[in-house]
């Protein structure tokens, strides 16, 4: 069976809508077919400052998340970046077959790093691109399930890998990044022309799978709409609009034209509200069972620490032949 592999991370208290369509939903699907490898990947949070206990809580809330958004453990491979040395390793392999340009290039470095200075930016946001291509490459996985975003950083992925096969032989399967037809982007509910993001300056416009109804239900009533009363589908008119139609197509499995005919005639109220419900009733389990396990941190250890052994098994051979084709003495 090919496989695949993404992973999210515990940048905050809870994964947010965004995160939940955009990755999740299709990393559930992916189950079925692949042998499926999702991780937390808690060195790149590092990337900015963070602090120790919050990391650690984060990380066992993204686990929790993720079964219950239907992750099954016993299934697919659930693992936590740090607790698998071979990431951090093989990163350091590819940072240095990587331009000084070509990092510098990602869009993602240049917003984070811009926003925080030149300075106060570390380097590791720099590397950050190369440790997550590692974190893929060593698992050989055909497909890579994320939002559009991430599209940037799974090319580079893409070309490391081809830049590795032709200077040392063919070692690397060159991954496929799988992108979701609704929900790659889900966009801010304040700001619709940017990505809904844990690092969006008022909390207004994100919606976390942890988020009480009520809260849920009252963000996406004061999302911002558009000038007109149609309800249609016009990313550059219509952001707002837009992006609500694509969070009910989404959560509903509707098409979108089937929605714009639903509210021929109908207002932007009628859509928020039906919004709301649809999301509420779609992430209401999905809080509940991730509150149930978060209860019990020393079972989520448990199943962790499964994941990151079986990861390994993959992971320990790879890097050994990479290893080897550098010209590193045979491991001891
Ligand atoms: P991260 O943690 O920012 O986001 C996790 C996943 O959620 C998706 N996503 C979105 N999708 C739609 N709309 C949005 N507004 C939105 N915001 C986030 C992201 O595309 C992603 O799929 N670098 C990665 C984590 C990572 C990784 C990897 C992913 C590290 N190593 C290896 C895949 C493979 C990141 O920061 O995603």
């Amino acid at each position: 069976r090919h496989r695949v592999l993404s992973g999210m991370q515990p940048s905050a208290d809870s994964l947010h809508l965004g995160n939940y369509l955009g990755a999740l939903v299709n990393w559930v699907r992916t189950q079925d077919d692949f042998d499926a490898y999702f991780f937390i990947p808690d060195l790149h949070a590092i990337t900015v400052p963070q602090d120790p206990d919050a990391l650690a809580q984060r990380t066992r809330v993204a686990a929790a998340q993720f079964i219950a958004g239907g992750i099954d453990p016993e299934r697919s491979t659930l693992f936590v970046q740090s607790q698998v040395p071979e990431h951090a390793q093989l990163a350091w392999i590819l940072t240095c077959m990587t331009g000084m340009g070509e990092a510098m290039r990602m869009t993602q470095f240049k917003d984070k790093s811009a926003k925080q200075g030149a300075d106060a930016a570390g380097v590791g946001l720099l590397a950050y691109p190369m440790l997550m291509a590692a974190d893929i490459l060593l698992y050989q996985p055909h497909g890579v399930p994320v939002g559009d975003d991430q599209r940037q950083h799974v090319e580079l992925t893409r070309v490391l890998a081809q830049r590795f096969n032709h200077h040392h032989g063919e070692t690397f399967v060159v991954p496929t990044g799988f992108y979701p037809e609704t929900g790659a982007r889900i966009y801010d509910l304040q700001n619709p022309t940017a990505k809904m993001s844990k690092s969006a300056e008022s909390p207004n416009g994100l919606i976390n799978i942890l988020d009480e109804p009520k809260v849920i239900a009252k963000r996406i009533r004061s999302a911002v709409t558009d000038d007109g009363t149609e309800v249609r589908f016009d990313r550059d008119a219509k952001p707002g609009v837009s992006n609500l139609l694509t969070i009910l197509s989404a959560v509903t499995d509707t098409p979108i034209a089937q929605l714009e005919e639903r509210y021929v005639g109908k207002m932007y109220g009628h859509l928020k509200v039906d919004v709301a419900d649809a999301v509420v009733e779609r992430l209401s389990p999905i809080r509940e069972r991730a509150t149930e396990l978060l209860a019990d941190p020393a079972e989520l250890d448990r199943i962790l620490a499964v994941g990151a052994a079986k990861a390994r098994e993959v992971a320990t051979p790879v890097l050994q032949d990479v290893y080897g084709r550098l010209g590193f003495l045979p491991p001891l």
